[in-house]
């Protein structure tokens, strides 16, 4: 995928993503269902005086999950100490960091789903009854002794919620799955953002933006980002629809956000696979990409947009998604009466 559509961190996001992300719940746009959970979750541990239950995060890259997990500890008033799942390698480095925990702190373990599987027992008994289970001593006379650890919450997010163990999961008492933005929700993070960087952007341009993010904040403040170099070079420095739709094309992002990769996986299934079903692994192999990559980050959004449709024996084009290449959808099957 060209860069500028992966919902993946780049290196120039990140010298962008901690200015731009929401220090407030005001600021977090979108997603309402689940801020208003967290909201009456927190605000119920707060007057409790308690730990607040272990959170899961869950949903594709770049649509705010690192984001939430400050944001709950903000509003808990509570420190947070972040890790990754690949991060940690040994039990002792996560039985370290458990033990550092303040009481209602939070630990932030992202990527999740990379724990490696023997650590997430140790994970088990602390988030249940906060303790851990240290040996003392060597041979026949070793023993084993729980060790108390403070109340603290686990907040865990993951782009690939299939892969966390039902274990694991059953351990979570709120568990969220991020979903897709709406245009008009894009368009407000556009607009916030364009605030904090002190971009001129008019409300067309800003749609414009919008609606070729891929449903994704980071993308749209991305493509904000390089419109921006547009108008300042080749108009007046402001992001208005015009300078947007000729700067968007020009970079090859279509108008509902579909790059190469995105065409590639339609036109082969179309073409060669007479419109499917085909299997994930025959489609990874006729376009040469990750079959990992296709199902976290290329099938969610093309299912989304209602082009792709997933069955028992494979994917499978919709006939929306013959239409927008420009193919009569086949004849269904008449269905038979007698
Ligand atoms: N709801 C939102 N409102 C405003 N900005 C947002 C929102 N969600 C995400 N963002 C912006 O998008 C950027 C990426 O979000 P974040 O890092 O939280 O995503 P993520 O889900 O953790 O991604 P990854 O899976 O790659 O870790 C943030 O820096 C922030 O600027
Ligand atoms: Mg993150």
């Amino acid at each position: 995928m060209p860069a500028i559509l992966t919902p993946v961190k780049t290196r120039e996001d990140l010298l962008f993503e901690d200015s731009l992300r929401p220090q407030k719940f005001e600021h977090f746009i979108g997603q309402e269902n689940i801020k208003t959970n967290l909201k009456i979750f927190i605000e119920a541990a707060r007057r409790r005086n308690e730990h607040l239950d272990h959170v899961l995060l869950y949903g594709p890259p770049g649509l705010g999950k690192t984001s939430l997990a400050y944001l709950i500890a903000r509003e808990l008033g509570v420190g947070i100490k972040p890790t990754s799942g690949p991060v940690i390698e040994k039990a002792g480095d996560l039985s370290a960091i458990l033990t550092s925990l303040q009481e209602k702190e939070i630990l932030f373990i992202d990527e999740i789903h990379r724990l490696h599987p023997s650590l997430e027992e140790i994970l088990y008994s602390a988030m249940e009854d906060f303790s851990l289970d240290v040996i003392i001593g060597q041979g026949p006379g070793a023993r084993s002794h729980k060790l108390k650890i403070k109340k603290f919450t686990l907040v865990g997010a993951t782009t690939r919620a299939g892969k966390i163990t039902a274990p694991l999961r059953s351990r979570f008492g709120i568990v969220h799955r991020l979903d897709y933005y709406q245009v008009e929700d894009l368009k407000k993070i556009i607009m916030r953002s364009a605030g904090i960087l002190k971009v001129k952007v008019q409300e067309d341009g800003a749609e414009e933006i919008a609606r070729r993010s891929r449903g994704t904040p980071r993308i749209a403040n991305r493509l904000l980002r390089r419109v921006r170099d547009f108008a300042e070079v080749k108009g007046n420095g402001i992001i208005d629809g015009k300078i947007a739709r000729h700067a968007l094309d020009q970079m090859e992002v279509d108008a509902l956000g579909l790059d190469d990769v995105d065409r590639k996986i339609l036109y082969t299934i179309l073409e060669n696979f007479h419109g499917g079903p085909v299997g994930i692994n025959t489609i990874a192999a006729a376009i040469d990409e990750e079959k990992e990559t296709i199902e976290s980050i290329y099938e969610p959004y093309l299912m989304r947009l209602g082009f792709l449709e997933r069955t028992l024996r494979g994917r499978k084009l919709t006939e929306k998604a013959y239409r927008h290449l420009g193919f009569k959808p086949p004849e269904r099957h008449q269905k038979k009466l007698f």
